[in-house]
């Protein structure tokens, strides 16, 4: 959602006159998109911002602005540790920053524009506050020319007692079908082959238009057909929200990957109530049996606390279970990071000591790495299906992708959302390619590039090297 959001926000100053710079000591307005979820992105921004402090020595006429969930939630709190920012900006206002940086740079006045917090009016009044961002595109904007994101709700109201999301992008709120599916239309006229749909919990999506419920399941099949468009994903959902009409859908709609991201963040059921997710390990169980029977070799990913508020060892050791069970194709695991405002930050203490998580953290790593190998390995000898996005990123480092190269080694995905890379052409960005699978790590399949035969005018086959 914060890289669509500074993708937008970039693409909104350029429109403005403004250009990108890769060195800050060079640039007239410097913006920092943030992070709220952990406190160490949040540190990193403060620490950042420290080094700016006499950057307007140099530059008087330099404007600093601090946007996103950071924003939100810190408020005037930001001026106060940072007094050489200008402009502080929440998720819900990100449509006013050319002209509050403007402003800035004319009047030399700080303004801190954001919304309501979630008990500051009737839900109406907060949902208002939050505007979904979403102007037109600029192309160039894009990190890859063939994927875009597409923002199809904002906000949460499901209030996990760890998450500050709820705070920072305020009540859930879906986009009408009809505006997302113009958007996707406009993107595949781009040239956009691949779109993420995004939300918080995504699959809670819900919206009314001319009479009709659209849910996930409805939006994806709105927009399905969409000409241009090849592959179809959507993150991130919620375990509760995983129905059968949504599996069905992936399962028929053949544009849609067959990769499904659904956090556990927990195996243990006294974890998971401390953390009000909302649902048992039974009830997580049997919505993978669900996925596993409606949608067979769907990979499905997850993300794990590790070191909640009262997590014991054997609490713990669930959650360890829960992955050999599922086998997650990958598992985000994060320390967990007592966040002010939340509930559990009000009520309940933050008593796993730092190396106790750490540990953990690296315990469960090491076990989702060796599975995730284990499962890569199996597409040993297979051919897969490839959206080939570009060179990799270690060939674009080396300088190996530079110029007319006619070989490089390119990244893409296959349907399931594995990583792939492989010796091709850089041409051949944008399609999709086989591939052989010939090795892998935990989180890579390594292969080439199937040399694909094509009928000749004469009849004769003639061997195309790709
Ligand atoms: N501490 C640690 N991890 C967190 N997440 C959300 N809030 C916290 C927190 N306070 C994790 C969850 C979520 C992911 C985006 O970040 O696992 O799914
Ligand atoms: Fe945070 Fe829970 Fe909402 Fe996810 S579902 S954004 S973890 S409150």
């Amino acid at each position: 959602m914060n890289v669509l959001d500074s993708e937008l926000v970039v693409g909104a100053l350029r429109n403005e006159g403004y250009e990108l710079t890769d060195d800050i000591k060079q640039a007239d307005t410097v913006l920092f998109n943030t992070c709220s979820v952990r406190e160490h992105a949040e540190h990193k921004i403060y620490s950042q911002l420290g080094r700016m402090k006499f950057s307007k020595r140099y530059r008087p006429n330099q404007v600093i602005g601090v946007m996103g969930c950071m924003a939100q939630k810190d408020q005037k709190k930001i001026f106060e540790r940072a007094p050489h920012v200008d402009i502080v900006v929440g998720t819900g206002q990100l449509g006013e920053i050319p002209e509050l940086v403007d402003q800035a740079r004319s009047n030399r006045r700080r303004s801190l524009a954001v919304s309501l917090g979630r008990r500051d009016g009737s839900r109406n009044q907060v949902a208002q506050s939050f505007e979904s961002y979403d102007p037109l595109r600029d192309p160039e904007m894009r990190p890859s020319p063939f994927q875009a994101y597409v923002r199809i709700m904002i906000g949460c109201d499901k209030f996990c007692t760890y998450c500050v999301v709820p705070t920072t992008r305020g009540p859930e709120q879906s986009r009408p079908p009809s505006h997302i599916a113009s958007e996707v239309r406009t993107l595949a006229g781009q040239g956009v082959k691949e779109v993420t749909l995004l939300g918080q919990t995504v699959n809670s999506y819900k919206h009314t238009e001319d009479g009709q419920l659209y849910r996930l399941s409805e939006l994806l099949e709105l927009i399905h057909d969409t000409d241009g468009i090849e592959r179809i994903k959507f993150v991130t959902n919620y375990p509760r929200d995983m129905t059968v009409d949504l599996l069905e859908a992936v399962r028929d709609l053949k544009k849609v990957s067959r990769y499904l991201h659904v956090p556990a963040q927990s195996g243990c059921n006294e974890m998971l109530k401390a953390m009000k997710r909302g649902y048992t390990v039974e009830e997580y169980r049997e919505m993978m049996e669900r996925i596993n029977s409606i949608v067979p070799r769907a990979a499905v990913s997850s993300d794990f606390i590790v070191g909640f508020c009262g997590e014991t060892d054997e609490a713990f050791e669930k959650s360890m279970d829960l992955i050999r069970e599922c086998r997650f194709k990958n598992s985000f695991i994060f320390k967990y990071s007592a966040r002010p405002g939340t509930k559990a930050d009000d009520m309940m203490p933050d008593d796993i000591p730092e190396d106790v998580k750490r540990e953990r953290n690296n315990r469960m790593l090491d076990l989702q790495n060796m599975i995730s190998e284990e499962d890569n390995a199996e597409f040993i000898g297979e051919q897969v299906e490839v959206l080939v996005e570009g060179p990799s990123k270690q060939a674009i480092k080396s300088g190996e992708a530079d110029g007319d190269a006619l070989k490089t080694q390119l990244v893409g995905r296959t349907d399931c959302d594995r990583i792939v890379v492989f010796e091709g052409n850089p041409r051949l960005a944008g399609s999709l390619t086989n591939v052989e699978v010939h090795d892998c790590t935990a989180t890579t399949l390594i292969g080439s590039i199937v040399t694909r035969e094509v009928q000749h005018g004469s009849g004769e086959l003639l061997p195309i090297l790709s």
